[in-house]
């Protein structure tokens, strides 16, 4: 089926996936109206949503003469400018070299295309001639014929349409671009909640439901990186709609720097939702000729709660964002050493932890932090991304060689964007950081951000990472940045360009990313960001898996994972077993609970494994199995949010199917036991009613209907956070 029609007659454009349908319109004036997004309404054109009246204090254009409906601040626009009489929360905005600001924008022409659009030096949805289409629809500004294309990838099968806009300055003047929002989404009176996942280091991602107010409210980040405050990722939702009913709308925006989504509730009870790189700090000159791309954002509608809403994130993502082999095959599993040394290591007591995970069945040892330059403490050594001989004796390749004889596979941390003052290479170029002229430097964990905007600053860096990947067989990188970015400014751009910093910053990274897994497509590459702290669509076009958080205390990463599900897939959430009392937390949990809640991501271990008793390394070969045994379920599954943590304090489950609906794996925590306590019976889905279904531990057979609608009844816990743990498979 063909995703995208245009209507000469009625100048209707209509997106169509297998489940949604999203309508615009030229009108009046060249005037690009949104018309709808939601279920498919079939062969209706939805103008009829269109209502022109007299409103008070809502200008009109010129050319409408005497006609005083029309008017740019109460129509549902495609993609807004500024100056032209529409109030709202806008698209664009751009300073011309008049000292003018007003942008236009009018429909020009549009063009289609098998295959999806892609976006020069930023992560973006692929999509090849079979799986989508790109809808390009210029606009331009007749006074300074400044080019707005409108960017749509319609992936019908994944219920996914994905928008970005280019600009083109084809005029003759500078333009400067002060605000490009990579999409807007007028809703014709709709009352609305916002779901968005805000939070702070170390607790990522929780989860707020508010109903939309008149007025504006935003969920953004000015950090320089997306963010452990608030993700951008958000969700509008009817009042109604639920896990398993009612209408939502995803909106992720593909970008791991500042960015803003604003949501404003008009005077006609209208939503306008915008989001895209933020305005603050930021503008960008277009001489003429240049073109200038925003991010994209990943849309999507479900009709069938935010359950189905989050399951064609999951796939959307795994089969046409994530581009590593990694993404849907067996991933080794891996044992971190920074909860076990931090700092505090040797040779010799790498490889002890190495040969102890070979002991249990681990298959990758990961030496975090600390090995480089004389990086003792977090204070120092970054930028020198030479191996400490003094902490490592006979370098790397030797100790790498020995663990891979043991049957390991190595991996190692980096951290490529900062520099400690206390390192050679911030002694030698003490100008490559970013600063702003004569105030003194912000530092955050001691560290300072290198001024990766320029060229010679990344190569120079790149270039030392990759002679220790070369000098060894590495099989995995850990690439983690930990502090926001700060001191904004770029001694190598002019002062007219430095609000093109933090975007420039961004581009670095990614570009720098884009050497590293070009150059070694068979690395496993984790992000982290502080944990979680930039967990976005941008980082999953370059890494399968990104660490979710720097709390691995179980019960809290109930919540961590819990609003990470909603927008992100299982398997890309780094999660490990660590020890108790937990580090961050001083909580104590059974190992068991910690293993089932680190399975609900890619398992993995965060300990100094040489200290467990005999009995747990039982327990972690056990876990490891089960894992191994369920790792395809975590990859290509369907994922279902059983429970609501915030809701029901008394356990938190959660369910894999796998597509075929012939195995199922419910898994859990019951937070707390009563003494004579109730029996709580869950409920699962996804699978098939008639089928029959064995639980492996009992040998009790069900119906798919059964276990769905009759419910299973949760074991009768002793002492709290015990785990939970069930598999069914169709007999
Ligand atoms: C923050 C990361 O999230 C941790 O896992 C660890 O790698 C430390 N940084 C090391 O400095």
């Amino acid at each position: 089926m063909k995703s995208i029609n245009y209507n000469e007659k009625t100048k209707v454009f209509t997106l169509r996936t297998k489940n949604s349908m999203y309508q615009m319109q030229v009108v009046e004036y060249e005037t690009l109206v949104h018309l709808y997004y939601g279920a498919d309404i079939g062969d209706t054109e939805a103008s009829h949503r269109i209502v022109c009246l007299d409103r008070g204090f809502s200008g009109n254009p010129y050319e409408a003469g005497a006609d005083r409906t029309f008017s740019l601040d109460v129509l549902p626009q495609e993609y807004s400018g500024y100056g032209n009489g529409d109030y709202r929360i806008n698209g664009i905005e751009v300073g011309h070299e008049d000292g003018s600001d007003a942008v236009h924008l009018r429909y020009e022409s549009y063009r289609t295309s098998k295959g999806k659009y892609s976006l020069e030096g930023l992560p973006c949805m692929f999509g090849t001639e079979d799986e989508a289409e790109t809808l390009d629809i210029t606009l331009y500004d007749r006074i300074t014929d400044l080019k707005v294309h409108l960017l749509y990838g319609v992936f019908y099968d994944l219920d996914v349409i994905t928008r970005a806009v280019r600009l083109e300055n084809k005029g003759e003047d500078t333009v400067t671009i002060q605000r490009a929002m990579s999409m807007e989404m007028d809703y014709t009176n709709k009352h609305m909640d916002l779901i968005h996942f805000y939070g702070r280091h170390t607790m990522e991602r929780l989860t707020e439901r508010l109903p939309l107010h008149h007025g504006v409210q935003s969920v953004e980040s000015k950090r320089g990186m997306s963010s452990h405050q608030h993700n951008p990722f958000v969700i509008l939702c009817d009042k109604m709609t639920s896990e398993k009913h009612g209408d939502c709308f995803g909106f992720a925006l593909a970008y791991s720097g500042n960015y803003r989504c604003e949501i404003e509730v008009d005077q006609m009870e209208q939503t306008r939702l915008v989001m895209g790189i933020h305005p603050y700090h930021f503008s960008f000159r277009l001489n003429t000729g240049d073109v200038f791309e925003t991010p994209e954002v990943i849309m999507a509608y479900s009709d069938c709660g935010l359950g189905k809403l989050s399951r064609i994130y999951h796939d959307a993502y795994r089969s046409n964002l994530i581009r590593s082999k990694y993404v849907t095959s067996p991933r080794p599993i891996l044992v971190n050493n920074w909860e076990a040394t931090y700092f505090d290591f040797d040779e010799e007591k790498l490889f002890n932890i190495a040969k102890a995970a070979k002991d249990i069945g681990l298959d990758m040892f990961v030496l975090d932090d600390g090995w480089f330059g004389k990086r003792n403490t977090d204070d120092s050594g970054l930028g020198d991304w030479v191996v400490n001989e003094e902490k490592i004796k006979g370098g790397l390749p030797k100790l790498v060689k020995k663990i891979n004889a043991i049957g390991m596979k190595f991996g190692i941390w980096i951290e490529p964007e900062m520099v400690s003052e206390d390192s050679g290479l911030y002694r030698e170029h003490p100008d490559w950081v970013l600063k702003i002229p004569q105030r003194s430097l912000m530092r955050s964990r001691h560290q300072l951000n290198l001024d990766i905007t320029r060229k010679e600053v990344r190569d120079h860096v790149m270039k030392q990472i990759f002679r220790v990947l070369d000098s060894c067989k590495v099989d995995y990188v850990k690439w983690d940045m930990n502090r926001s970015v700060g001191n904004v400014y770029s001694a190598a751009l002019p002062s007219e360009r430095q609000g093109e910093v933090y975007h420039r910053y961004v581009l670095g990274v990614y570009e720098m990313m884009e050497q590293l897994v070009s150059r070694y497509p068979d690395l496993l590459f984790e992000n982290c960001c502080g944990g979680g702290g930039r967990f976005d669509a941008g980082m999953l076009y370059y890494s399968p898996q990104i660490w979710c958080s720097d709390n691995t205390d179980a019960i809290d990463r109930l919540k961590i994972q819990y609003g990470t599900s909603f927008g992100y897939p299982i398997s890309t959430m780094g999660a490990h077993v660590s020890v108790c009392p937990n580090h961050q937390t001083g909580r104590t949990t059974p190992f068991e609970t910690r293993a089932v809640v680190a399975s609900a991501g890619t398992f993995g271990y965060e300990l100094d494994l040489e200290h467990l008793s005999s009995e747990e390394k039982e327990m972690a070969r056990k876990q490891i199995s089960e894992y191994k045994e369920m790792e395809h379920l975590v990859q290509t599954g369907d994922y279902y949010r059983l429970s609501d943590p915030y809701r029901n304090h008394d356990y938190v489950v959660w369910q894999f199917v796998s597509k075929d609906k012939k195995e199922t794996v419910v898994n859990g925590v019951q937070l707390r036991n009563e003494a004579n306590p109730h029996i709580h019976l869950i409920y699962l889905e996804g699978l098939e009613p008639e089928a029959h279904y064995e639980d492996e531990k009992t040998g009790y057979v069900y119906t798919g209907a059964a276990l769905m609608k009759a419910g299973i009844p949760l074991p009768v816990g002793v002492g709290d956070y015990q785990p939970i743990q069930f598999k069914f498979r169709m007999s």
